[in-house]
């Protein structure tokens, strides 16, 4: 069988991708898979000007939703090392379905993390939705990799005298989502700030992280970014486009704004662009 290469990504269904990558040789799996909630690509939520909305995100009917979750978690426990983890973001639509086969496949849940973003769509009805479930699991809790102090020392205080490393440490996330007004964008993507906290928490230099539903690819962008090597599936032809891109040229947005650059540039982040 052909073996897939690290520091790629690939266009195509990711079970079936996942299938050729050798048991326990991924270090951390960072993903958010379909919501099965007949996401409409290009509906002009969230303020959005649809025509920069990248189109054909591919949607999963929700009567397959677990049986589809089942099928790409086993492959995910089989690539999965012992000392690695996997973080899985849900929405609260079919949260049971991933919540029953992370249990049915024998992972462990470490955390259940809430992401609490800054706008959810505006209702009428009934409350607003503006988090997300992460469900942190991992295959064996004495071996798996954490490093606490990796974002705060163990002394570090904030003005109030509270303790840095524990608050960041706690498990409601507040992180905004990134709005990339006027550039070229898929529906939906996880932010920088987001994906760097799990990468720093997680894994070392040099780790490999796989994302089995790039997206706009913000796992591979900000691993490579950050010295990990990555691996990753998008079954949307353009989708998977726009990674290679972003990748190949090393840019984070393909039309940025001057602070971001400027913070870009302060974490050193791709040194061969
Ligand atoms: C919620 S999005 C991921 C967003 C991503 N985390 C980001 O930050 O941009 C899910 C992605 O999975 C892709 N997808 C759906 N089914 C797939 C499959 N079987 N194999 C690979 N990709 C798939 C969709 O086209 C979509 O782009």
């Amino acid at each position: 069988m052909e073996k897939l290469e690290f520091n790629n990504i690939y266009n195509m269904d990711c079970i079936e991708g996942m299938k050729k990558i050798p048991d326990g040789s991924i270090d951390l799996i960072i993903t958010d898979p379909p919501f099965a909630i007949n996401f409409g690509a290009k509906r002009s939520n969230y303020n959005r000007t649809s025509e920069k909305v990248l189109e054909g995100y591919n949607e999963i009917p929700q009567n397959d939703y677990y049986a589809f979750t089942l099928k790409w978690m086993t492959q995910a426990y089989r690539v999965l090392k012992e000392t690695g983890s996997m973080y899985v973001f849900s929405g609260w639509n079919n949260l049971k379905d991933i919540l029953v086969a992370i249990d049915e496949l024998g992972f462990i849940t470490v955390n259940h993390i809430i992401w609490k973003y800054q706008f959810g769509v505006v209702t009428k009805r009934k409350f607003v939705s503006s988090h997300y479930h992460c469900l942190f699991i991992c295959k064996n809790d004495e071996k798996r990799k954490f490093f606490p102090y990796a974002r705060y020392k163990k002394d570090e205080k904030d003005a109030d005298g509270g303790c840095l490393h524990y608050k960041d440490k706690e498990d409601v996330w507040f992180i905004n989502r990134e709005y990339w007004t006027g550039d070229k964008k898929t529906p939906t993507k996880l932010p920088m700030e987001l994906v760097k906290k799990i990468l720093m928490y997680s894994s070392e230099e040099g780790d490999v992280v796989l994302d089995p539903f790039l997206g706009s690819g913000q796992v591979a962008v900000v691993s490579k970014m950050m010295g990990r090597q990555y691996i990753g599936f998008e079954i949307v032809k353009e989708y998977y486009e726009f990674i290679k891109e972003r990748l190949e040229k090393g840019v984070y947005r393909i039309k940025s704004s001057e602070n971001e650059n400027r913070q870009i540039e302060k974490l050193g982040l791709f040194g061969d662009a």
